[in-house]
């Protein structure tokens, strides 16, 4: 193994190295040796992630329909979205985990405890967007520490999960703003 070092001690490995590696753990897909993170804490994060989105659309799912049938339906079709946007955050990072070479853990069994945020039914729209408002809040914390974790050791993780952290800040604006307009605080 041969480095080719530049001035200030950063290096980048050379060609024949670069091409050696690759052709060893052809099986590993993604997953290089030079990929430095701990895999199975990223399958883990990535899995506890999957579990969030997952209880994030159902919940979502359940006020849209809900929030129908109170007539409330500005708030009904923002509803709406979120549970369609959190389903394709649950699609990427199922994604991201079969290219890292692990499974998406789909399960019913555990899934609600797998999940940071929780499954709240909320009676009325208000504790509904409340509700949400709670979850996204939990949702924007844990993303930013997987983040924060993953630093520079997965970039291609982290810079999904940075896109996913962006869109759950969006949904939690949202949120606050309805709940403005209903007169809740
Ligand atoms: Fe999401
Ligand atoms: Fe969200």
């Amino acid at each position: 193994m041969s480095d080719t070092r530049s001035g200030g001690g950063a290096f980048l490995s050379d060609i024949q190295t670069l091409r050696q590696r690759a052709r060893e753990h052809i099986a590993q897909g993604a997953v290089t040796p030079g990929y430095h993170a701990d895999r199975s804490v990223v399958l883990k994060l990535l899995n506890e992630a999957l579990a969030t989105e997952i209880i994030c659309t159902l919940r979502y799912k359940r006020h849209y329909f809900m929030a129908q049938g109170i007539h409330a339906e500005g708030v009904a079709e923002e509803f709406l979205q979120h549970a369609q946007e959190e389903s394709q955050h649950a699609d990427q990072i199922a994604e991201r985990s079969t290219q890292l070479g692990g499974a998406p853990d789909f399960s019913p069994d555990g899934l609600a405890s797998r999940s940071h945020a929780e499954y709240v039914e909320g009676h009325s729209l208000e504790e509904m967007i409340k509700e949400d408002l709670i979850a996204e809040r939990i949702a924007i914390d844990s993303y930013r520490e997987m983040i924060q974790y993953l630093g520079a050791e997965d970039s291609t993780t982290r810079r999904m999960l940075e896109e996913i952290l962006a869109k759950e800040e969006e949904h939690a604006d949202d949120l606050a703003r309805l709940l403005e307009g209903i007169g809740g605080h």
